[in-house]
């Protein structure tokens, strides 16, 4: 046993609820196959763009005998980076259902189809001159990083001890942002992205899908979906047994049966209660307040189109300057990892968001200045390394796993949902309005970041609580009972240490 990231001045060392076992490190591994995936198709389109349209350029001329029109060749290769995240939207949504009817386990099984097909259609669809099974391609991977980003971050929170749960939620994000730099790495055109082998680069993805469903079948299924939701006890104690590596289970056992007792006496949580609900209503705005954070600040402006911004920065080699972000991105995530037991969760947030802030001031200064002080693409180069990093901080991995502390067993599948899809909306829009707006706005496109950070950052310190070291069920109830307390509460379960304000909005939204 490893008594790895755990802030210790919380537990006693003795404690076992801070070791991870072989079967608990293997479940979190074979379920961050998923979001490896998914960080795999955010970066793959980045490098190679223009052999890619090279090809929808030839297979139009065989088709039609001509060139393809410029506009036409924008349109589709937007719609083929795009599209992704309109899977991506839609599938999150019925992340509440799969996982309540499957389980999570083999959701994330049945999952792997669309990974199949998505990557499937990609690598043929050259050999099939087809540009229509390129983005149905794409679509449907989308459609799978949709259901993996709330599958993974829901088991994985499940699964994890308390006082591990931020640790190895952050997996989550360090599997994507690996993701993002083995995609920005083998679509160099010396590897993959080539003109014969592109097809090859995007296909590779069915790769984690195999070794993902080779290793569930030896993963447990979630013990708190065995019990609280199936009813199961004698199933969820033995999953229990098994990522514990205890035979005596009875005390994490008697938290899960408190939480099963308060659902039982809940009626069953559909996504429009959670809006209506005063119960809900203020983790749910805090969960969607949090994604739009992640993906509002910026961050995929950088990831689908840095090469472009480094280039217009001064930049002399763009390609390497983008895996530079990749490596910083992937740095970061790890520092990340082990702060985030110790620091706790709201503080690294906002840590990240300040961070961000002044690098979106920096970049301003920098593609200003550019003109006259020619020496001004390193500034820019630095600035964008250390928005990267400072993302890393906090609103990269803490959104994704925040959403399932925030809520109990009850309400968590459709709150994943919603947070999820606001995610993936936002992602949609940056995507596609970025490079619009930067033509509009020319260097000043990064202020409009800088100042949606800046309200972020207020919002995160007068409205988000700290919920390291809480069980799920401390954290739920500490909004059931005060759901009309406003801001100025501080209560302490951190056993007498002394935590971060929780804040609340007023039960009227304010
Ligand atoms: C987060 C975001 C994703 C982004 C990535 C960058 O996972 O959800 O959209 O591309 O971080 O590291």
């Amino acid at each position: 046993y490893h008594t790895l990231w755990c802030d210790d001045s919380n537990h006693d060392p003795e404690t076992p609820l801070t070791r991870i076992t072989g079967t608990l490190a293997l479940s979190v591994f074979t379920a961050v196959l998923g979001s490896l995936q998914f960080g795999y198709n955010i970066g793959v389109v980045n490098a190679p763009q223009k052999i890619i349209e090279q090809d929808y350029n030839s297979t139009w001329m065989e088709r039609y005998a001509e060139p393809i029109p410029p506009q036409t060749l924008t349109s589709l290769w937007s719609l083929s980076v795009a599209i992704f995240s309109i899977g991506g939207m839609l599938s999150s949504f019925s992340v509440g259902i799969l996982s309540e009817f499957f389980g999570r386990r083999k959701a994330m099984l049945i999952n792997n189809v669309l990974a199949f097909i998505g990557g499937g259609l990609m690598g043929m669809s050259k050999i099939s001159r087809s540009f229509e099974m390129m983005i149905l391609g794409r679509f449907t991977i989308g459609a799978y990083c949709g259901l993996a980003s709330g599958l993974v971050p829901m088991y994985v929170g499940e699964i994890a001890p308390t006082t591990l749960r931020g640790a190895l939620g952050t997996l989550h994000q360090l599997a994507i942002v690996t993701g993002i730099l083995m995609a920005q790495i083998l679509g160099l055109e010396s590897l993959l992205g080539s003109e014969q082998l592109w097809p090859v680069l995007l296909g590779v993805t069915i790769l984690p899908t195999v070794l993902q469903m080779t290793l569930l079948p030896f993963c447990p299924e979630s013990p708190r979906f065995l019990y609280i939701v199936r009813s199961q006890e004698h199933h969820a104690k033995s999953a229990l047994r098994r990522l514990t590596g205890r035979l005596e289970v009875s005390e994490d056992f008697a938290e899960m049966k408190e939480e099963k007792r308060k659902m039982d006496m809940e009626r069953k949580v559909s996504i429009a209660e959670l809006f209506r609900s005063p119960l809900y209503q203020q983790p749910i705005i805090i969960s969607i307040l949090l994604q739009l954070s992640q993906q509002l600040s910026g961050i995929n402006a950088i990831f689908y189109y840095s090469t472009d911004i480094f280039k217009n920065a001064g930049v002399e080699s763009p390609v390497y300057a983008t895996i530079g972000a990749g490596v910083v991105n992937c740095a970061f995530t790890i520092v990340s990892l082990f702060l985030v037991e110790r620091m706790g969760r709201r503080t690294l947030h906002m840590l990240g968001l300040a961070g961000m802030c002044i690098c979106a001031i920096l970049m301003t200064i920098a593609l200003t200045l550019l003109e006259t002080v020619p020496s001004m693409s390193y500034l820019s180069i630095m600035a964008i390394f250390g928005f990267v990093g400072f993302f890393e901080v906090g609103p990269g991995p803490i959104p994704w796993f925040f959403v399932a502390e925030l809520f109990s067993q009850g309400p968590r599948p459709a709150a994943i949902a919603v947070a999820g899809c606001s995610n993936w909306t936002a992602n949609f829009l940056i995507g596609m309005s970025f490079q619009y707006v930067a033509n509009l706005c020319g260097p000043y496109v990064f202020l409009i970041f800088a100042l949606l950070l800046l309200f972020f950052l207020v919002f995160t310190f007068f409205r988000v609580p700290e919920t390291r070291g809480k069980t799920f069920d401390q954290i739920s109830a500490t909004f059931h009972r005060h759901p009309q307390n406003m801001m100025d509460m501080d209560l302490d379960m951190d056993q007498g240490k002394h935590s971060t304000e929780l804040d609340y909005l007023g039960s009227d939204g304010t």
